[in-house]
């Protein structure tokens, strides 16, 4: 028996590469056994617009390998009461839409949870570059995100070896350090600065200066934006250790590109997952992988909860900064 006879697929929230081979496993999936799929423009913004249409096997072709999200994404105040969202449920049940797939971040999710409880089922991708959602090892886009931070490291590298000059890099994660933290240790970066561990800034310059004295020629210290300014960091270390940094913030780069093929694996994954989930009847829930299994968590408990922070990875990308 399948549980939903027509769904809908929306992205929402900050976009991350991934979004639209998370789209296309979605689509796919659904015309696959046998459920007519729609697709919602511009996140819940577009969901109040009525702005939805049918989707075929061939509306999501010649997407996989792209960054961004071909169904655009909205902030939407509007959705943010209970009277846009209910004018949101009545567009989805005008043409007999009975399960949504919310691909976004967790202020996404808290959306979902609000049309699950006006009777609409949803589930939850986690489509974000942080890897600041709980129930998930990791969120779609994260992987990308990493690699772009590592690769612009990998150029930096150049310049201050031939300058012996330190490098600061300023990275994305408002509340998050897991791309300062995986890009860090991927990096050999000297120094991570996270919002979720304490920051000497102190030992960090002496720490500099020791391995000045020890002949490195040059340091790389990353910092997580929830964690400061990269400006600020490298004044406070120039007035500390007399150590004259560059600044680099990278900024919105960490959101393009072609998703890697983890990244689209993982949406390709969960976008399937979902599906099966909707039409087995389940619910207002998230999707996700932990230790490689896909996984269904009460969006609830999702959005309550804080990702945890891997201390022992930090430790690790310290123990082998020498
Ligand atoms: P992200 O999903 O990346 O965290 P936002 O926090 O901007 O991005 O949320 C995206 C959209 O989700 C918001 O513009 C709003 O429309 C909707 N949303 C966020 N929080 C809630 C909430 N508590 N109730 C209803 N809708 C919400
Ligand atoms: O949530 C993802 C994210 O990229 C954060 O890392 C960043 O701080 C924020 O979105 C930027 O938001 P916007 O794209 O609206 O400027």
């Amino acid at each position: 028996m399948v549980a939903v006879q027509s769904i809908a697929v929306l992205t929402s929230g900050g976009d991350s590469q991934g979004m639209n081979a998370a789209v296309r496993a979605v689509v796919r999936s659904a015309l696959a056994h046998g459920v007519r799929v729609y697709a919602v423009q511009r996140g819940y913004h577009g969901l109040i617009q009525g702005d939805i249409r049918e989707m075929d096997a061939r509306s999501v072709g010649d997407i996989i390998q792209r960054g961004g999200t071909i169904l655009q994404t909205a902030r939407s105040k509007e959705f943010m009461t209970r009277e846009g969202q209910e004018v949101a449920a009545a567009h989805l049940r005008a043409l007999g839409i009975d399960g949504v797939i919310v691909i976004g971040g967790d202020g996404s999710y808290q959306g979902a949870q609000k049309l699950h409880d006006l009777g609409i089922r949803t589930m939850g991708l986690p489509g974000t570059i942080d890897n600041d959602i709980a129930y998930t090892d990791y969120t779609i886009g994260f992987d990308t995100a990493v690699g772009i931070v590592v690769d612009a490291i990998n150029k930096l590298r150049d310049t201050m070896t031939s300058h012996e000059r330190s490098s600061v890099v300023e990275v994305m994660g408002r509340h998050c350090g897991d791309i300062a933290l995986y890009a860090g240790l991927a990096s050999g970066a000297e120094a991570i600065l996270v919002p979720e561990m304490a920051i000497d800034i102190k030992a960090i310059a002496q720490r500099m200066q020791m391995h000045a004295c020890r002949g490195k020629r040059h340091s790389i210290v990353i910092v997580a934006e929830g964690a400061g300014r990269g400006a600020d960091v490298a004044a406070q270390l120039y007035a500390l250790s007399d150590i004259e940094c560059r600044v680099t913030v990278l900024g919105h780069i960490q959101r393009g590109g072609t998703p890697t093929p983890n990244d689209r694996i993982l949406a390709s994954r969960l976008g399937d997952f979902a599906v099966r989930r909707l039409i087995a009847g389940d619910g207002g829930k998230a999707c996700g992988v932990i230790q490689g299994q896909l996984v269904a968590t009460d969006i609830a408990a999702v959005v309550a909860a804080r990702k945890r922070f891997d201390t022992d990875l930090y430790e690790l990308a310290m123990r082998l900064s020498q």
